[in-house]
């Protein structure tokens, strides 16, 4: 496993203290200061925690040359130019469930106020009037919520809006039905979802396909009155549509806690009496944020003792390297590679190595990649990477004259043994995680083999 070095942080942005004292508990030199000027960020810490005040352009990034991570203590990596990111190798990675319940708090928080005008009717108090009529409301039980997206918000809040009484009814491209289905959201398509609700929530990431989900088009789909809540991204409700529906009335209130721009310099839907709006609080909490301060300290920690990587947005390569299945080929591929070493020391040499394996596609790869790395080569010791790891940070393999002996890798596409493979109860063609079983061999021109069954 390929750990990277990560010994100064600069934190720019207020995040809890817990994410300070555990990035230096782990001797990570740690500096803590905010509303830093463009030029004072480009300096060279190997990496930078933020939340959401610091805007991590491409010019700070191209300019800070140790920049290996971009921790973001909160869901979404809006202030982080992630392409620029990528293209220089720096991994950015962000804590998307940290802020999980506070943010399902708050949009319960908007459905409940929006049912009974709760901020209406207080203003009106301040105001100094006392007006019973005006702010008739209406209860939640038996009422239908529609949830778009149903991840990790849209479940906690489809369980505390059960408790209220309503039906919860949804629709998510990725989650399968009969998952939500035991959380008691029943999914339809949109088409069948806009007609049936009295309330939507909308909880997807801002996509071009999540971009106007609710449009004049859908909005003309929905029961007249329909309230809807925004605690996701601003742009999800089109909000040029939301506030003809609410001058025509075929939206009966809005709760927003995000905005297209933020804040927001059009006025028309903060002012509108039937919006009620918030400054982006889903996820300010306390606790929300002790999590978020904490997880991105633990995920900068296990990526730089090479234990696992989470939370990375940019690094599919690296995700897949750190993963435990990952892990348990790669020490495979370094046994193989032990093995591969002491026959090189050998009174006869060999000067090629071939691994085959059969299913499983990553295993070909990922035998190849880490049985080479126990293989002598006149410039790397064993397990050692060359220069520095980064977003491909699996170690390459020597190229043809370049030195050591040369590796090669085929997945072999065929039936196990008949039967079924021994010792593992699994049928042919069956194997853990929906790959076939896994056989890998090696072989020398100085007649070295080696078999083995599923890691
Ligand atoms: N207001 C805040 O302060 C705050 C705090 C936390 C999260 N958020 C936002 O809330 C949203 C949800 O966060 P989460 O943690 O639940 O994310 P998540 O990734 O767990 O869930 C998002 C879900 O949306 C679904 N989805 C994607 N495209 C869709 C589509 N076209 N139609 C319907 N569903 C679709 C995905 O399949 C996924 O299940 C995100 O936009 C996040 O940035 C806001």
């Amino acid at each position: 496993m390929a750990p990277i070095s990560v010994a100064s942080v600069l934190i720019s942005d207020s995040v809890d203290p817990r994410c300070r004292a555990i990035l230096e508990q782990h001797s990570i030199r740690v500096t803590e200061r905010h509303n830093m000027k463009k030029e004072e960020l480009m300096a060279n810490y190997d990496g930078l925690v933020v939340r959401s005040a610091t805007k991590v352009t491409a010019d700070i990034i191209d300019a800070a040359h140790n920049l290996k991570i971009i921790g973001r203590a909160g869901t979404g990596v809006d202030n982080v130019d992630v392409d620029a990111a990528t293209r220089k190798g720096v991994i950015v990675m962000n804590t998307p469930s940290g802020n999980t319940i506070s943010a399902a708090e708050l949009t319960c928080a908007l459905l409940i106020s929006l049912s009974r005008n709760v901020p209406q009717a207080v203003i009106s108090m301040k105001q100094g009037n006392w007006d019973r009529k005006k702010f008739m409301g209406a209860e939640l039980y038996g009422k239908v919520l529609g949830i778009v997206g149903l991840g990790r918000i849209g479940k906690e809040v489809a369980s505390r809006m059960q408790s209220f009484g309503m039906r919860t009814i949804g629709y998510d491209p990725i989650t399968p039905p009969e998952v939500s289905a035991s959380w008691g959201v029943e999914q339809m398509s949109l088409e069948l979802l806009w007609p049936q609700c009295d309330y939507i929530t909308v909880h997807t990431p801002l996509l071009p396909s999540t971009v106007g989900l609710l449009n004049d088009e859908s909005f003309a789909k929905c029961k007249k009155g329909v309230k809807v809540v925004n605690c996701a991204r601003g742009g999800i409700i089109d909000e040029a549509a939301l506030l003809r529906a609410l001058e025509s009335g075929q939206c009966g209130g809005a709760g927003l806690d995000v905005f297209v721009e933020e804040p927001p310099k059009d006025r028309s839907l903060v002012e509108h009496p039937g919006v009620i709006s918030c400054p982006h609080l889903g996820a300010s909490t306390k606790e929300a944020q002790a999590r978020c301060g904490e997880d991105i300290a633990l995920q900068i920690v296990d990526m730089v003792k090479g234990k696992r990587l989470i939370g990375a947005v940019n690094a599919q390569s690296l995700v897949s390297a750190f993963s435990e299945e990952s892990h348990q080929l790669i020490k495979l591929g370094e046994a193989v590679g032990a093995v591969l070493q002491s026959c090189a020391a050998s009174r006869r040499p060999f000067s090629q190595v071939q691994v085959t394996t059969q299913g499983c596609r990553p295993a070909a790869v990922r035998l190849r990649e880490a049985g080479v790395r126990g293989v002598p080569r006149p410039s790397l010791g064993r397990g050692q990477l060359p220069g520095d790891a980064r977003l491909c940070a699996a170690a390459p393999v020597p190229r043809p004259g370049e030195g050591g002996p040369q590796a090669d890798a085929e997945q072999v596409h065929g039936a196990p043994a008949a039967g079924g493979v021994p010792g593992t109860g699994l049928r042919e063609g069956e194997g853990p995680l929906g790959c076939q079983p896994l056989r890998a061999e090696g072989w020398s021109a100085g007649r070295c083999c080696g078999q083995m069954g599923n890691t």
